[in-house]
């Protein structure tokens, strides 16, 4: 284990709470934009400078593997660590399947999975359980064409996951406890992925194990990889995003009351939450040459960690950054990425969102956070809660959605 710097060179986890990140984010921002922590990670706080590190990606490289070797058979097939031009080769097998329009067919099966999910819950019940977390996990297994019978067993994979976390990015320890998830998740996408050579389906994996690019097909171990990807960063973003949404509903009940009145208004809305909570804190990038963030010159070979939830806060770009605003215009949050490793799933995640908003709004006549609930924010690299227990009161009529 490598020995841990003072409290004082560590940047606060997501784990202590909103009302400590967010401040010291916002202290950060204004004085002190790039900051160097006791590990030696370059931490970036400004949405220009984290807009600038996302698109570069010649200069600020996705690929861990160049200074920590450890992650090398993680990243084959994984486009979040690889880089142009094997990432536009590995993204263009997927291009297809997330579009708008792919995105668009699938709305009545959501809806159809989130009023089943909802259909006999009333009073007092824990949301995640009942529909912030299966309604995704359901979704992305089905389009992968993995047995809604496994949801139980994703969950447990997800929040082992979501549990490992290491503010020094070189620490050993971290590669033993992920690895460990990651292989046993492997071992069973990898009995999927074998199966859809011989027996090919109408699902994601079958697209993934038959597409050929630029004359190639995806080796085993890649095309696990990518299932895992998608398995985990198609539903744990989702699920946070959904809890978010009612964190900020619960802390603005007039936007709550208006969404009610108005679901033409969830759209924005859903954008809002997404800046306003973004689920995905931080991204991570390494330097190829020397480079210089915010006046400030770093050698090659730097870890580099721009914050996304810093960013979407920040007022030089959204006035009166710390309200939530459901008809901020315009709203260039910055929450699934930008440029290249841009959120392949964000037309799903957001279509999820905007389903789950207004089902739970039909449903309901009331619906908020328990008064007494103590919320318990995920550690590093997310932002959102593990729980959402609510009190809700069902509405006299099912109106049909679809
Ligand atoms: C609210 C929900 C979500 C949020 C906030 C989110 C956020 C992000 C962010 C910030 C990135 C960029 C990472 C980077 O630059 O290193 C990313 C990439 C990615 N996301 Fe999402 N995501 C969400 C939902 C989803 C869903 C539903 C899927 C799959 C169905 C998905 C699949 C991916 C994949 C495959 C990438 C890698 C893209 C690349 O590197 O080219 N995400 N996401």
């Amino acid at each position: 284990m490598t020995q841990s710097p003072s409290s004082d060179l560590m940047a606060p986890s997501p784990e202590e709470g909103d009302h400590v990140l967010l401040p010291w984010l916002s202290r950060m921002r204004a004085a002190e934009p790039l900051w160097q922590d006791g590990y030696g990670v370059w931490h970036v706080f400004r949405y220009a400078d984290v807009e600038q590190v996302s698109v570069d990606a010649a200069r600020f490289s996705s690929d861990q593997s160049r200074v920590n070797p450890a992650v090398a058979d993680l990243a084959r097939g994984n486009l979040t660590l690889t880089d142009p031009p094997e990432h536009r080769r590995l993204r263009q097998l997927v291009s297809t399947a997330f579009t708008p329009r792919t995105v668009a067919g699938l709305e009545g099966r959501i809806v159809e999975v989130t009023e089943a999910l909802l259909a006999d819950v009333d009073g007092e019940f824990d949301l995640t359980e009942v529909l912030t977390h299966p309604m995704p996990v359901t979704v992305i297994a089905e389009l992968l064409g993995l047995p809604a019978a496994d949801r139980g067993y994703f969950a447990e994979c997800a929040d082992r996951l979501l549990g490992i976390h290491a503010d020094d990015p070189n620490d050993p320890e971290l590669m033993v406890r992920f690895e460990a998830v990651m292989g046993e998740l492997g071992d069973y996408l990898r009995e999927h992925v074998r199966d859809r050579r011989s027996n090919p389906r109408s699902d994601l994996i079958t697209d993934l194990v038959t597409a050929e690019v630029d004359g190639e097909r995806l080796t085993d171990a890649e095309a696990v990889n990518f299932c895992t990807l998608l398995l985990s960063a198609g539903h744990i973003t989702s699920t946070l995003l959904l809890g978010n949404a009612m964190l900020c509903l619960d802390e603005y009940p007039d936007a709550a009351a208006e969404l009610r009145a108005d679901p033409a208004l969830i759209p924005g809305a859903v954008e809002e939450v997404l800046r306003y909570r973004s689920p995905f804190a931080q991204v991570v990038r390494v330097t190829t040459t020397e480079v210089e963030i915010a006046g400030i010159s770093l050698p090659p070979n730097s870890f580099v960690m721009p914050w996304i939830v810093s960013a979407n806060r920040d007022e030089r770009v959204f006035p009166d950054a710390d309200r939530f605003d459901i008809r901020r215009t315009p709203n260039n949050h910055i929450a699934f990425g930008h440029g290249g490793h841009f959120c392949v799933g964000a037309p799903l995640a957001r279509m999820e969102a905007r389903v789950a908003l207004r089902v739970l709004f039909d449903r309901f006549s009331e619906l908020r956070i328990s008064p007494d609930a103590a919320l318990e924010f995920y550690g590093r690299g997310v932002f959102g809660v593990k729980s959402v227990p609510v009190v809700a009161r069902r509405n006299g009529h099912n109106r049909n959605l679809t």
